[in-house]
């Protein structure tokens, strides 16, 4: 039987990139769908479950994207709710890419390093990146700062993960300038700019001046980067004894991880990945043990 992937997405247009990864994935039918809100998409779930035996469900699955993390949350809980007993299908979540791209930085770290009660620090972690990365050094028991130009964004950052992670170490923080990024980062091990395109938080040489740093993640590829001293292209790139990883040296495994995804779904008809599945599908991707 022909597998058929269905494309949910929020946009006015569906995603041409996870159109391409799609295809990439080897399905064997892709139907896409655009504009898709939770008062339109119950007929299309029922479109996926009704069509084929429970035995063939597995060769349906739905994808999740848009702009909008926020929609593409909102569109996930509406499909699982539409399901019933064995009428389901897989689905995978990865609007604007926040998923892949958050397991792929935070497994090309465990490549590198343990993380367990490791001081980290996550730079634009009230994003859609960022928080998804936040909530990764969490699970790897990290103890994580989380950084918002306001208070109030890091504290309810910090409050979405506690809800799903009551026993994360986590520490609010706020700042707008070079000079407080940098402090913040001082003392700890890890550092993940997921800011938005274009916004810089550590000026030229911050990698060095910030004494116990082993490990820094620039997810930002739109120039002026968000660590300065971190080029797109870096993959594991020694810098003044900091490993670095720019946007493009983190992208090579988030595509692998992104096309394995896709792959997965066909597996059975009730896989739902969400940031933490697509976490594990990351580590085995990048053959880390758990
Ligand atoms: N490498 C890849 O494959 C890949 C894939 C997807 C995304 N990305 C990149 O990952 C990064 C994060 O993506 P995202 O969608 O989570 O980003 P986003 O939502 O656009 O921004 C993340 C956070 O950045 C902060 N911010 C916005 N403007 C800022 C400014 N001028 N100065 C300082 N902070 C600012 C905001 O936090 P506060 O308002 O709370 O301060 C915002 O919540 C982006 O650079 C994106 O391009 C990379």
């Amino acid at each position: 039987m022909q597998t058929i992937l269905i494309q949910l997405d929020t946009d006015l247009q569906p995603s041409v990139f996870d159109r391409v990864v799609a295809v990439d994935s080897g399905v064997g039918h892709l139907f896409s769908y655009s504009a898709v809100t939770p008062d339109t998409v119950t007929g299309l779930v029922h479109g996926a479950i009704f069509t084929r035996g429970p035995a063939d469900l597995k060769n349906t699955a739905i994808f999740i994207g848009g702009g909008s993390a926020a929609d593409g949350e909102t569109l996930l809980k509406k499909v699982q709710k539409t399901f019933f007993g064995p009428m389901r299908v897989s689905v995978m979540m990865d609007s604007n890419g926040c998923n892949t791209t958050a397991a792929a930085a935070i497994a090309s770290a465990r490549r590198h390093m343990t993380l367990e009660s490791v001081p980290a620090v996550v730079l634009g972690a009230t994003g859609p990146v960022g928080l998804r990365a936040a909530e990764l050094l969490a699970i790897e028991k990290s103890h994580v700062t989380l950084v918002s130009r306001t208070l109030e964004r890091a504290e309810s950052a910090c409050a979405a993960i506690r809800s799903r992670l009551p026993e994360a170490q986590l520490t609010a923080a706020a700042a707008d300038q070079p000079e407080k990024y940098e402090e913040l980062c001082r003392g700890n091990s890890v550092v993940v700019a997921a800011g938005a395109a274009g916004a810089c938080f550590l000026k030229e040489g911050a990698l060095q001046r910030i004494s116990g740093l082993r490990m820094a993640i620039d997810l930002n590829a739109v120039p002026p980067v968000g660590i300065a001293d971190i080029s797109v292209m870096d993959k594991a790139v020694d810098k003044s004894g900091v490993l670095c990883f720019g946007a493009i040296g983190v992208g090579g495994l988030k595509m692998k991880v992104h096309r394995r995804a896709v792959a997965s779904l066909f597996e059975s008809n009730d896989h739902i990945l969400d940031t933490q599945a697509v976490y594990s599908l990351a580590l085995e991707v990048a053959g880390i043990l758990r």
